[in-house]
């Protein structure tokens, strides 16, 4: 085989040779764990094509990534923090436009071999190519996540994808920015073959021979309508805007190509996105607009119409506070959990779950399918451990339904499972955790069985939701090995892990939970112990609050959207009949005694458990269900609480505050009492545990766009008409003196 080095300085991480008359052009930015797009790069790439054009011998273009697991992950974000204006921003997006329609109109054939993420600006990339290759690695995904950053694509994604797989699937992709897996890449028309990983590059040379040749010749009429995109896990931001695109409304083909029926298709997704954004998320409707006008007017037009909105929306509240969380939750994933950043976790082989109910066997399908290690879980009865392995095997059945996982994968992973009711199979675990009835004694008591049945290395975390890390610690031999893992319902789709630590946890214990949790798949955040921790303890007089209106008359059905109006995913009332009217009613004395007076929950609630409405799970609630489906509000519920039948209607924006406040002024009191270690963390574990909504950026970002002074004068306001329970939170009063935000030392 012939290769000729070409004596080119690799510039931003790109090098070039030309093998057999194929110009490779390989990325990889020195120093970078991943390959990102910038003007610079673009520049750098589009020299060397100027190079593969002027260079006889060269016939055909390889482009590939020479990091180990990612091509490209997307468009240098800290690079457009550094912009000043939209119209730089706008400049970039022309500038990168141009460099992809000549790499478009390219004279030569030009391959791209994906291995990794192939993400946002790298998918804008590739799709200017001729023809794209991509691994059949898990590592390897493609999508255009912009807009889960308050962004859209700004290097021609909006125009390219819809021409490439049709406009329905395209804004599936766009509109909630998830990713998607090689062979469904492949299914949509975004990649054209998906090849093992040790083969790409020489296949890609061979398609590139083949394409310059003229044997291997591509026809793409886009499948946009045969393929319809269909999700993969919708974790975090991308569930939010999850079923966004209604497919019986695009069904027909012909709609795309006629003007009127393309019309009522863009006039409906709109209505259908606001429904579902209430406006909030300025990126998915510029989206929409950026992607129609291209259809409408041509691709010139599109992208002018992209220049334009991405140099707007980067300045938007809504994308500083998007983008925020993104760098947030990828400094975390840095973090190991400890005040010193060189310890190393130990490694955990096997898992032992106690407790087979909703909490532990989502767990022991966490850890067994998830993080991959062997798992056996121990009930009290025979129908507790059956009942954990059916809800593994539940969320197995619904991956393979949706073919993320064959039926073969499906069985192996079952079996890393097993359950029983003794403590067989507990002596060889590195870590134990435990979700038994929330019951100090009983906790107590599974404590000193483990301890006697497993080694002395056993770390045993519990995932108690209110009862404090230490008290449980006090019951065991080993408390330096305990800890709390406090996961949230449904396990396997929340993306939150609230790790509590209690004075006397040992660092070796901490850092090792957080690596477990992140194999588990959650973004982690680690706080200090006390009674609610911080997410169960900020979410207490949320629905207090929420309680308090309804004992003043509030209408449940006003009450619950004025909640998700400002941006929460369901309602106080809906949330209380989800969680457990009892649940919720036998955390409030708890609460009460840790914290006082401010803590104590109306006595509204009591009626309605007496009466035997516990919520979704005994089909009764505040709601009605049906087959466990929410209907209308029971009129019989009324009947139970204060004001009967006759409700008030109360002002939208003002209940909302109120419930709203609540938990910000409660999340202030954590950071000022040190359960919280900054405000970052406090930001992330509302928004991903709890549902803050993320357009506000979590309770302190809202607090600092608020302003302390005026978030200070509001709470005072509510304090003279309410009482102790808006007593702002001390922490508060200092920022205010000092006249700085949360995120300022
Ligand atoms: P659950 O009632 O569904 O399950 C508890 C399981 O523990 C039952 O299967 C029971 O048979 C078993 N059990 C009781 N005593 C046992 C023993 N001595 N040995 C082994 N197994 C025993 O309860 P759920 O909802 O799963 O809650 C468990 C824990 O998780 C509680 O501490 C709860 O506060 C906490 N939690 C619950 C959340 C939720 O949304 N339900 C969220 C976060 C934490």
């Amino acid at each position: 085989m012939a290769t000729k080095q070409e004596a080119v300085e690799a510039k931003q991480g790109l090098s070039y040779d030309v093998t057999n008359g194929v110009a490779v052009i390989t990325v990889d930015q020195p120093g970078a764990p991943v390959n990102t797009l910038s003007p610079e790069v673009g520049t750098a790439f589009s020299d060397l094509l100027v190079q593969a054009e002027r260079d006889p011998e060269v016939k055909a273009v390889v482009f590939i990534s020479g990091k180990k697991d990612n091509f490209v992950a997307g468009a240098n974000i800290d690079f457009l923090q550094t912009l000043k204006t939209p119209a730089d921003v706008e400049a970039i997006s022309r500038g990168a436009h141009e460099q992809f329609d000549r790499l478009e109109s390219f004279s030569k054939p030009v391959v791209a071999a994906i291995h990794g993420a192939c993400l946002g600006g790298g998918l804008e990339w590739v799709l200017a190519c001729h023809y794209r290759i991509v691994t059949d690695s898990p590592k390897s995904v493609v999508g255009l996540p912009e807009t889960q950053l308050g962004l859209i694509p700004g290097a021609g994604g909006t125009q390219r994808l819809p021409a490439l797989i049709g406009a329905e699937a395209a804004l599936d992709l766009i509109l909630t920015g998830k990713n998607v897996k090689p062979s469904k890449a492949k299914k949509l028309g975004i990649v054209d073959e998906v090849v093992p990983v040790p083969m790409l590059k020489d296949i890609a040379l061979k398609r590139a021979v083949e394409l310059a040749a003229g044997t291997l010749k591509v026809e793409r009429s886009h499948q946009g309508f045969k393929a319809v995109a269909q999700s993969g896990k919708k974790k975090g931001i991308a569930g939010i805007f999850q079923g966004l695109i209604n497919k019986d409304l695009w069904k027909e083909a012909a709609l795309e190509d006629n003007p009127l029926g393309r019309k009522v298709m863009f006039d409906q997704a709109k209505k259908q996105l606001l429904k579902k954004t209430r406006g909030k998320y300025p990126a998915q409707e510029k989206a929409l607009q950026v992607i129609r006008v291209g259809l409408e007017s041509g691709r010139k037009a599109g992208l002018d119409a992209e220049a334009k909105a991405f140099g707007e929306l980067v300045f938007t509240d809504v994308s500083r506070r998007l983008v925020e969380i993104f760098f947030a939750t990828t400094a975390l994933k840095k973090e190991n959990g400890t005040a010193n950043p060189n310890l190393k976790p130990r490694e955990v082989k096997k898992v032992g779950v106690l407790g087979g109910g909703l909490m532990g066997g989502g767990i022991a399908y966490v850890a067994g399918v998830l993080q991959g290690v062997p798992v056996r879980v121990k009930d009290r009865d025979d129908a507790g451990a059956g009942r954990a392995l059916k809800q593994v095997q539940t969320v197995l059945d619904e991956r393979v339904k949706r073919r993320s996982l064959t039926r073969l994968e499906s069985n192996a992973k079952l079996s890393n499972i097993t359950a029983g009711t003794d403590y067989s199979g507990f002596k060889s675990v590195d870590l134990v955790i435990e979700a038994v009835f929330e019951d100090l004694k009983l906790k107590h008591q599974v404590i000193a069985e483990v301890e006697a049945v497993t080694g002395e290395n056993t770390i045993f975390a519990s995932n108690t939701s209110s009862l404090p890390i230490g008290e449980l610690a006090k019951g065991s031999k080993r408390p330096s090995q305990v800890i709390g893992m406090h996961y949230f319902s449904p396990v396997h789709k929340m993306p939150l892990l609230e790790i509590i630590t209690h004075p006397g946890t040992a660092e070796w214990v901490t850092a090792t939970c957080v690596d477990v949790g992140k194999k588990q798949g959650k973004t982690v955040i680690v706080v200090n112990d006390g009674p609610g921790f911080y997410t169960s303890r900020i979410l207490a007089p949320y629905m207090n609050e929420a309680a308090y209106l309804l004992a003043e008359g509030a209408d449940i059905v006003q009450l619950d959207k004025a909640l998700v109006d400002f941006g929460f995913p369901v309602g106080p009332i809906t949330l209380l009949d989800e969680v457990g009217i009892d649940v919720a009613q036998k955390v409030g004395p708890i609460m009460e005694a840790a914290f006082g007076k401010r803590m104590a929950a109306p006595k509204a609630l009591e009626g309605v458990v007496s009466d035997g409405r516990l919520g979704r799970k005994t089909n009764k609630g505040f709601y009605l269900y049906e087959n466990g489906k929410k209907k209308e509000v029971d009129p019989q519920v009324y009947l139970l609480l204060p004001h009967g039948k006759d409700r008030k209607s109360l002002e939208a924006s003002e209940m909302a505050e109120r419930v709203a406040l609540q938990m910000v002024n409660e999340a202030i009191r954590c950071l000022g009492e040190g359960i919280l270690r900054n405000a970052r963390d406090g930001d992330v574990g509302a928004i991903f545990g709890l549902g803050f909504p993320p357009f506000l950026g979590g309770p302190f970002r809202y607090a600092d766009a608020l302003g302390p002074a005026n978030l200070l004068r509001k709470l005072e306001h509510y304090q003279d008409k309410y009482g102790e329970r808006f007593t702002p939170a001390p922490l508060l009063v200092e920022k205010v003196r000092a006249g700085k935000g949360f995120y300022e030392s």
